[in-house]
């Protein structure tokens, strides 16, 4: 169930049974040659929704850009400061927690966004700490990156081992392809495997990795291992989900 597919009596109706609602985050930047630039807020956003039908949860809107400072040097890419993601996170579950939602589960596609949500997080519990306000509903929010859940792990090492890499990985391009075929860009990639390494700003990104990828080789990326990486994720997670919304 999508948030805003619904009408605000569908949500009120919601409400009677779930206070649980889940919140794809993603983030607009580029993936190395042959991933698309929306992979990451993509691959939240089908995940997260797969996860909303397996456990007839409702999903917020995808949050679509996150914070990817370091990927500003490649056209294409989009950043919030981390100062703006922290705002934005905020705003957004204030307005749902205000009409009975407590229960916020972020699905995260992009390793950049987790020091910022998770600080978001400390934001949200603060505000209701400082209130005097003692009937406040009481809030929780969880992070789950869909690509650290235990079957995904374990899928991603078995298909590509140590292609996997950390950056424009063939397990997120492949689920890209997945969700959008017509989007799949089979090539090869040169080198093979991308080097590994670390970074600060954006120019200093593009100088160590040339051509956006760390450490992987999307060149293996397939649709068909996309639909394995996702029935995995959405298996995992509606699980955890659950335990989550009932906590
Ligand atoms: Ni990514």
């Amino acid at each position: 169930m999508l948030l805003h597919l619904q009408t605000w009596a569908d949500v009120e109706t919601y409400l009677k049974t779930s206070r649980a609602i889940i919140v794809p985050i993603g983030s607009t930047e580029q993936h190395g040659p042959n991933g698309l630039v929306g992979t990451d807020a993509i691959c939240a956003e089908v995940i997260g929704r797969g996860i909303g039908e397996a456990a007839g949860a409702l999903v917020g809107p995808t949050i679509s850009v996150g914070m990817a400072q370091h990927h500003l040097a490649f056209p294409g890419s989009i950043t919030m400061k981390p100062t703006t993601l922290i705002a934005y996170i905020r705003d957004y579950v204030a307005s749902l927690s205000r009409a009975g939602f407590e229960r916020f589960y972020f699905i995260n596609g992009h390793g950049g966004n987790i020091a910022t949500t998770t600080a978001a997080f400390s934001e949200i519990y603060a505000d209701t700490s400082l209130s005097r306000d003692s009937n406040r509903p009481s809030v929780k929010c969880k992070l789950r990156n869909w690509w650290e859940s235990a079957a995904v792990k374990q899928l991603s090492k078995e298909l590509y081992g140590d292609s996997e890499g950390s950056h424009a990985t063939p397990s997120e391009v492949s689920l890209t392809w997945y969700a959008y075929p017509d989007a799949a860009r089979p090539m090869t990639m040169n080198p093979a495997v991308a080097p590994k390494g670390e970074f600060t700003d954006a120019a200093d990104y593009r100088r160590n990795f040339p051509d956006g990828r760390i450490g992987s080789n999307p060149g293996l990326s397939t649709a068909e291992a996309g639909k394995r990486l996702f029935d995995a994720a959405v298996k995992d997670l509606a699980v955890d989900y659950k335990a989550f919304a009932s906590s």
